[in-house]
């Protein structure tokens, strides 16, 4: 065998490896959003030590399913046994510590459920993208239906509600000073999604009220819901509306821009009219991307994730919105200070803000 032929062979066999990896891991997030549809998870914190027929019985499902289940779990490691048993029937089975939290707490900082509903969402898709690849047409936003909907709000809210009105608050110092002061302030949410973030917010300065706005019809709906039953609907107005057309109203003390100016069909548009509805000096604060500024491949984690909501997700949802630009996912540096230029902001600052997945950005006058 020649060099060249074996490092071809352990070329394959590295790649075989790594998608074997990636079926396995795929399935075992299939598994994982069957326990989060079933309230088995649910099932499992609030009983404790679980058999297949307590399950059954609490969830309200097969009780020969429960067993497959919980033993699948079991060989994950996801659950762990809690009574040894050689019969399937006796042995019973618990989260051990932290999953609870992990599975079901959707705003602790740990919240990972929601990876779960996202690669439903995104297969259930694949025919559509697939039929927009060939035609250069788009597939729109609410296409990707409920599961990706709750995928981007469940990973994004854990940030909102523990990051947002501290500590990215402290990087607008003007504005967190006068919030502190107990000082009235307007903030517009451009592209709010469910809400979240919005929310946050308004539950962290009661004499905040907040504006958001959102393409996307079952997003804000759910938005209202959410706000209703966190108790700030009457500070919180949500409307669906496209950005480039829906900010009439000035005089705002905040914009927030969070993980959608790359999914602006206009984004340049869009800065120009968040940017006219700012009072003199208000920043705007934007989060996108940690993608690196120049394409370089092969690329690390982040710019792979970006990459592959890319290539399902963003960029056939926005080109479905007859747009100027459509970007894409990977929303670099670069770019986001060029638009901020061509929207007539004067200044861009990027925050001292740690953060594995998201970069900040003030834009001001
Ligand atoms: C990735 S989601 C982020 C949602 C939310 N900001 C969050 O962080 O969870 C992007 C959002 O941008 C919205 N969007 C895209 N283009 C828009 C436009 N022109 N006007 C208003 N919303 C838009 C989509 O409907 C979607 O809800």
């Amino acid at each position: 065998m020649t060099i060249a032929t074996e490092s071809a062979t352990s070329r394959r066999d590295a790649l075989g490896e790594r998608l074997f990896a990636s079926l396995l891991g795929g399935m075992e997030l299939l598994a994982v959003q069957l326990g989060i549809r079933l309230g088995l998870y649910t099932a499992l914190r609030d009983n404790g030590a679980t058999t297949a027929g307590a399950l059954a019985v609490t969830a309200g499902i097969d009780q020969r399913y429960a067993q497959e289940w919980l033993e699948q779990h079991a060989v994950t490691g996801i659950l762990e046994v809690a009574v040894e048993c050689d019969d399937p029937a006796e042995r019973a089975y618990a989260l051990p510590t932290g999953h609870a939290e992990a599975l079901l707490d959707p705003d602790s900082p740990g919240y990972a459920a929601a990876m779960a509903p996202g690669l439903v969402g995104l297969a259930k898709t694949l025919d559509a993208v697939a039929a927009a690849y060939r035609t250069g047409a788009g597939v729109a936003y609410e296409r990707y239906g409920a599961e990706v909907r709750d995928c981007i709000a469940g990973l994004n809210r854990p940030m909102f509600a523990n990051d947002l009105a501290k500590e990215w608050l402290a990087c607008l110092p003007d504005l967190q000073a006068r919030l502190l002061a107990g000082t009235p302030a307007r903030v517009l949410d451009v592209a709010c999604g469910t809400g979240w973030s919005a929310i946050s917010f308004a539950r962290a300065y009661p004499q905040v009220t907040v504006t958001g706005i959102d393409l996307d019809t079952a997003s804000i709906d759910q938005a209202r819901c959410n706000a209703a039953e966190s108790g700030v609907a009457d500070r919180v107005r949500f409307e669906t509306a496209d950005a480039i057309t829906a900010v009439t109203e000035g005089g705002y003390h905040l914009a927030m821009l969070f993980e959608a100016l790359h999914d602006m069909g206009d984004p340049v548009g869009v800065l120009r009219q968040v940017r006219s509805a700012l009072a003199g000096g208000a920043p705007l604060l934007v989060a996108d991307e940690r993608v690196a500024d120049t394409f370089t491949a092969p690329g690390d984690e982040v710019e792979r994730l970006n990459y592959a909501w890319s290539v399902l997700h963003c960029l056939p949802a926005t080109r479905a919105t007859s747009p100027v630009i459509a970007n894409g996912t990977v929303l670099r540096s670069p770019t986001v200070r060029q638009w901020a230029g061509e929207a007539g902001f004067s200044r861009v600052e990027e925050l001292p803000i740690a953060n594995d997945f998201w970069r900040f950005y003030r834009l001001e006058d």
